[in-house]
């Protein structure tokens, strides 16, 4: 009992991440790029609380989906109200849409956000209970070149991480009226073929019959072999909504596969759904997903304002960035440490603002090391420079400057040190911004 008390100390809960320094620049990295492709691409970020009233999931992502059945994080706070961590971002958005009166402004509004999400799933390789979305949302717009922008702008996040080997899997589920006509011929034809279902299939068959087209159990699959799909049941609309959709894809150069008998998990989907796929991400082939939502923000309370928007998984993403492109990322070493000689602690204190002040990342000793100890200790963090305040040089107003690549040494006045860093260091590293706002000493 102690010791099982004492790991939980020790221990992060299951299917949660710590991200430490080293691993963290590559998350900072996606998040820049996904931060300026939609600012290019005009969509507003939207921050939303972690946790929502309960019912806004049981509502709008569905009480007969898996996320709403299996897999949310639900207490009740000190209130007695029932609250959930957010299992994902699209009901929130519809909420805040909503709270925010934001259909009173000009319409579309193109929100999108990055941050965690939710779900008591079974952890394993790329799939978490603590995970992370870069999600972005249209709401207010019904033509189909909404659909089409943000499948476009999801693959265009993955274009620009150079990230390669991406399947687009693309179907219409359609609209409530098709869904009506497909809900009844699926349960025709799973009625007839009952005993190869599994038991949840056999459950769900009455409130949930599309879920089982995408059951991945040997026996519904084969059972399933014929089933009707949403593709074979759609309406005049439907069908020109969605070839409109394809005919815009082509036009921008995104390629897809039509598949007939992709589902989504949650229930808020008409006409467009899509997935993401990639090879090289364990189990969960999914790197993304999205698609139109019609009746979401209805369903969630307000007016009917059509919605299409996606989601894309920050770990699984992170997972193919790390086998594709090993070399982004990595800890950025000091550019300089400060090592002082003798009783210089004043000149290097104040040095030491000036430099950081400057551009220039330094760092220094904090527990009164030798000068030979902390010459080891840069080396050990990687610092390009060390800059040696020793007493002569100090009482002269200047300091030793040593480049750690080529062991070269070189006095420099302390009141020109921060620029001759910066134009050093900009010959190490191309990446030094340039014209630097220069402070003098
Ligand atoms: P979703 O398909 O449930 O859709 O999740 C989108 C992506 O989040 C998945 O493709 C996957 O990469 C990632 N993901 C989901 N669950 C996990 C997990 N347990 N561990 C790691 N990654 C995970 C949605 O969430 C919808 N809100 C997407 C959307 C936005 N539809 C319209 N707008």
């Amino acid at each position: 009992m102690k010791r099982g008390r004492m790991a939980m100390l020790t221990s992060r809960p299951r299917g949660t991440n710590d991200i430490l320094p080293g691993d963290v620049e590559r998350w900072q990295y996606i998040e820049a790029l996904a931060h300026e492709l939609c600012r290019n691409w005009c969509y507003g970020e939207l921050r939303t609380p972690v946790f929502e009233h309960t019912e806004l999931f049981l509502r709008g992502v569905g009480d007969a989906t898996d996320i709403v059945e299996k897999e949310m994080y639900t207490f009740q706070d000190k209130g007695g109200r029932s609250l959930t961590l957010r299992p994902e971002g699209t009901a929130p958005a519809a909420r805040a849409y909503l709270e925010n009166r934001l259909q009173a402004g000009p319409q579309p509004v193109k929100l999108y956000y990055i941050g965690p999400m939710f779900r008591h799933d079974r952890p394993q390789a790329g799939r978490f209970r603590q995970f992370h979305q870069f999600g972005a949302e249209i709401f207010g717009a019904a033509a189909p070149a909404a659909d089409a922008e943000i499948i476009t702008l999801a693959m265009e996040f993955y274009r620009s991480l150079d990230i390669t080997g991406l399947e687009l899997h693309l179907n219409s589920v359609g609209c409530p009226m098709c869904r009506q006509v497909l809900r009844e011929r699926l349960r025709r034809y799973f009625e007839a073929r009952m005993d190869g279902l599994c038991p949840h299939c056999r459950g769900r068959l009455e409130r949930n019959p599309l879920r089982l087209l995408d059951c991945k159990e040997a026996g519904c699959r084969e059972a399933g072999a014929g089933a009707p799909t949403p593709l074979d049941c759609l309406c005049d609309e439907c069908r020109a909504h969605f070839a409109e959709v394809r005919r815009t894809l082509d036009i921008v150069g995104v390629s897809y596969v039509i598949d007939p008998r992709l589902v989504r998990g949650l229930d808020y989907y008409t006409r467009t759904a899509f997935e993401i796929l990639a090879a090289g991400v364990g189990a969960q082939s999914a790197v993304g997903g999205g698609g139109r939502y019609d009746g979401l923000v209805r369903t969630v309370g307000g007016p009917g304002v059509p919605g299409v928007g996606v989601a894309l998984g920050l770990e699984r993403t992170l997972l193919l960035l790390a086998q594709q492109h090993p070399e982004v990322g990595g800890r950025r070493p000091p550019d300089a440490f400060l090592a002082t000689a003798g009783n210089t602690w004043e000149t290097a204190t104040a040095l030491l603002v000036t430099l950081r002040r400057s551009g220039v990342a330094c760092d220094h000793d904090y527990t009164g090391r030798s000068l030979k100890a902390q010459m080891k200790h840069a080396g050990r963090l990687g610092a390009r420079f060390v800059v040696i305040v020793g007493e002569d040089e100090a009482a002269r107003g200047a300091a030793t400057v040593r480049d750690m690549e080529s062991g070269r040494q070189e006095e420099v006045a302390l009141n020109g040190l921060a620029p001759y860093l910066r134009q050093r260091l900009a010959e190490k590293r191309p990446d030094f911004p340039g014209d630097p706002k220069m402070e003098v000493w």
